[in-house]
C-alpha cells in the first residue's frame, strides 16, 4: 500500500515509517513544511495516489495545550478534521492516533474500548472532539488509543526514557523520584507501529487500544529504566501532588486490548520485554 503521513519525523512517525517499509508499503512523509493545510498539504494529499492517510501529527505538549487551548483545539482538532475531509474527498483510508489519556479518571484498572471518555485535560478533549468528527466525516476510519510511548524519534525531542536516564546518571546524591500515583501502559513505539500497520492490512476500523502489555505506575516504569540500564541509584516513590501539573491527567491511563483480542490478534508483548529490547539496543548504538 502506499500510505502518507503526517508528524513523519516524532517518535510514533518515525516508527511507523520504519515498520512500514519492513512490511513493504510504501510511505510518503508530510512533514511541516508540507502541512500548510490551506495550501501545499491540500495539494500533497490529494495530488497523491495514496492509498492511506495516516494522522500522526499532534500537539503533544500537555502543558501547553492547557496554557495554550486555542492552539490545541487548531492543531489537534481541527487539523485532524481537516486531514480526515481530505482523506474522504480523495477515497484514502484514514488512520488517527488518539490517547488512553482520553478515559479520565472513572475506574482504577484498565480501561477497554468500551468504557465510556471523560477527558480532563484540554489535550484530550481535543482529542475526543476530533475522534468524534473522524467517525462522523469516515465511519469506517482506524482510531488508535496510543498508551505511554517510548522509543527513538528522528526528531530526537522528548524523550522520557533518555531523560531518566541522564536524571539517574547525574544524580548527586544517588537517588531519583517517580510518582507512585500514576498509572499507564509504557509501550515500545516499533511496536505500536507494527501493530497500526497490521490493522490497516486487515481493514479494521473503529476504536483500538493500543499499548504494550502490562500496566506500571511511572514509579515501577522509572525503577525498570534504571535497573535494565544498570544505573546505581536508588529510585523512590513520590506522588502526584509534588509535580505541580498544570494539566490535570488522570491518575489512571492503563488500558487493555480488548478489542484487538476479541478480533482475534495476540497481546503486544508485556512492557518489560519491550523496554529491555529498547535499552539494548540504545547500548548497542553508543
Ligand atoms: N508520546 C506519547 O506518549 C503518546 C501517548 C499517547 C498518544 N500519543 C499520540 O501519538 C501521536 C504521535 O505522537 P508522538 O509522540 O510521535 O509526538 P511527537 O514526537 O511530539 O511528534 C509529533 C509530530 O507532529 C508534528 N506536528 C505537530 N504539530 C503540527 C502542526 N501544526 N503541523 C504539522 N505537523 C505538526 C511534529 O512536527 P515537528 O517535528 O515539525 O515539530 C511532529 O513530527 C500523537 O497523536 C500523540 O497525541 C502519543
Amino acid at each position: 500500500m502506499k500510505i502518507l503521513l503526517t508528524g513523519a519525523n516524532g517518535l510514533l512517525g518515525s516508527a511507523i515509517r520504519t515498520v512500514s517499509l519492513n512490511r513493504g508499503h510504501t510511505c510518503v512523509p508530510l512533514n511541516r513544511d508540507k502541512y500548510d493545510w490551506k495550501k501545499s498539504y491540500v495539494d500533497s494529499v490529494t495530488h497523491n495516489d495514496a492509498d492511506v492517510l495516516i494522522h500522526a501529527a499532534a500537539d503533544t505538549d500537555v502543558e501547553r495545550c492547557e496554557i495554550h487551548p486555542e492552539i490545541c483545539y487548531r492543531d489537534n482538532y481541527l487539523l485532524s478534521q481537516h486531514a480526515a475531509m481530505l482523506a474522504a474527498s480523495t477515497n484514502k483510508k484514514f488512520v488517527f492516533i488518539s490517547s488512553t489519556g482520553v478515559y479520565g479518571c472513572e475506574k482504577s484498572t484498565p480501561y477497554a474500548e468500551y468504557d465510556s471518555v471523560n477527558p480532563t485535560t484540554q489535550h484530550h478533549k481535543s482529542k475526543v472532539l476530533a475522534e468524534h468528527s473522524i467517525q462522523r466525516i469516515l465511519p469506517r476510519s482506524l482510531i488508535i488509543r496510543a498508551g505511554w510511548l517510548f522509543g527513538v524519534g528522528e526528531n530526537g525531542a522528548k524523550n522520557f526514557i533518555a531523560n531518566r536516564i541522564a536524571e539517574a546518571k547525574n544524580s548527586s546524591s544517588g537517588i531519583i523520584s517517580a510518582n507512585k500515583d500514576q498509572f499507564g501502559n509504557p509501550s515500545y513505539n516499533l511496536d505500536i507501529a507494527e501493530r497500526i500497520i497490521e490493522l490497516m492490512e486487515l481493514d479494521f476500523f473503529g476504536v483500538f487500544n493500543c499499548t504494550n502489555a502490562g500496566a506500571a505506575s511511572r514509579f515501577e516504569y522509572v525503577r525498570e529504566i534504571v535497573a535494565l540500564a544498570k544505573i546505581p541509584v536508588s529510585v523512590v516513590e513520590s506522588s502526584s501532588q509534588s509535580f505541580n501539573r498544570i494539566a490535570q491527567v488522570s491518575n489512571n491511563e492503563s488500558a487493555t486490548d480488548w478489542r484487538s483480542r476479541a478480533m482475534g490478534l495476540a497481546s503486544l508483548p508485556d512492557w518489560r520485554h519491550s523496554l529491555e529490547r529498547h535499552i539494548l539496543s540504545l547500548s548497542a548504538s553508543t
